[in-house]
């Protein structure tokens, strides 16, 4: 029985990347053209189509948004065909879509799937966010750390200088005197304009991407689908609710938050075992983009399983259907 449930859940895996795949394969013809909502709308289309033919009793706890701001993919909304495992859905299925529309680098399609009610119902407001890589100590950086004492402690640990280490930060205002702060320790920082799942993801693998630690502010959202990311490919993640008025408020208590000042640690984001598929929309050092030929369009996947740590990258050439 136990291998029966082992071998559904490996097959489920591979439907889940078929989801990110078609949520890619749908925004390909928006890339670059500078309609950011053509391009999410298409995606998302796509997502809950190909969502919806999977054997999963899933309910989407990270979507689009509220039920009444969001025709499609809202939080509670029912998906699958309802004949198979109670699951949490979080899912993005245009992360970037700024990045999507300039055709810039690192636009993902994303999702998550996890036993129900193990996923954190993260409100649309925004999270504050600490992560690094596998290999270090639990709690060798803490949010209650200024940046610079996170600098210090990660080049310890790792061995090397500060000068060594590399931050991703989102260029925001409001992320200037963090950003002042860290260039003065001597690191570097690799500024993104958009798209903090792949930035965080991009510390699981260090060696490839040149970043060990991403910090500041991005969606709550977007902290539990990186912390989905790094629970299979090994690395920590903290994230803090960060509220800027009593409606924000509200939204994280209608979404069953009662402590509204906690640290979330990786394992408190989501809290069992989680399969996470994403594909390249534009070329990113996590997967490559999609590359357009005349009849086909190729997509390259990545799809982890955090209970065996397996990540598998997945190329499809898609023959394109005449219109
Ligand atoms: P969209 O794909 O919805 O445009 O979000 C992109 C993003 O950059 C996220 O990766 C990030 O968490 C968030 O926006 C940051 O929000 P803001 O642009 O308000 O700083």
């Amino acid at each position: 029985m136990a291998d029966a449930v082992e071998f559904h859940d490996r097959m489920l895996s591979l439907g889940l990347a078929r989801v990110s795949e078609a949520a890619a394969l749908a925004s390909a013809r928006l890339i670059g053209r500078g309609d950011e909502k053509a391009a999410d709308q298409a995606a998302v289309n796509a997502m809950r189509n190909q969502l919806n033919l999977l054997d999963i009793d899933g309910v989407v706890v990270i979507g689009e948004g509220e039920r009444d701001e969001a025709p499609m993919l809202f939080i509670g909304e029912k998906v699958g065909n309802g004949s198979g495992p109670a699951v949490d859905i979080a899912l993005d299925p245009l992360e970037g879509t700024t990045l999507t529309a300039k055709d810039m680098p690192n636009a993902l399609t994303v999702i998550a799937m996890a036993p129900r009610g193990t996923l954190l119902h993260a409100p649309d407001v925004y999270m504050e966010k600490l992560a690094i890589g596998p290999g270090y100590e639990p709690d060798v950086v803490t949010l209650d750390m200024s940046p610079t004492e996170r600098i210090s402690a990660l080049a310890r640990a790792k061995g090397c200088t500060p000068a060594d280490i590399t931050v991703c930060i989102l260029e925001r205002p409001r992320h200037e005197e963090m950003i002042a702060e860290v260039r003065a320790t001597g690191a570097s920082i690799r500024l993104i304009t958009d798209g903090d799942v792949a930035g965080v993801i991009h510390c699981a693998e260090a060696a490839i991407t040149g970043i060990d630690m991403y910090m500041g502010s991005g969606g709550a959202p977007e902290g539990v689908l990186a912390a989905s990311a790094l629970k299979c490919m090994g690395g920590q993640i903290y994230g803090k609710l960060l509220f800027r008025n009593d409606d924000e408020r509200a939204r994280a208590r209608r979404a069953g938050i009662t402590d509204l000042d906690r640290i979330y640690s990786r394992d408190e984001l989501v809290t069992a075992d989680v399969i996470f598929a994403a594909t390249g929309v534009t070329d990113g050092s996590i997967v490559r983009g999609i590359k357009r030929e005349v009849g086909f369009l190729t997509t390259e996947t990545i799809l982890m399983r955090s209970k065996t740590g397996s990540v598998r990258r997945m190329i499809y050439r898609n023959p394109v259907k005449p219109s």
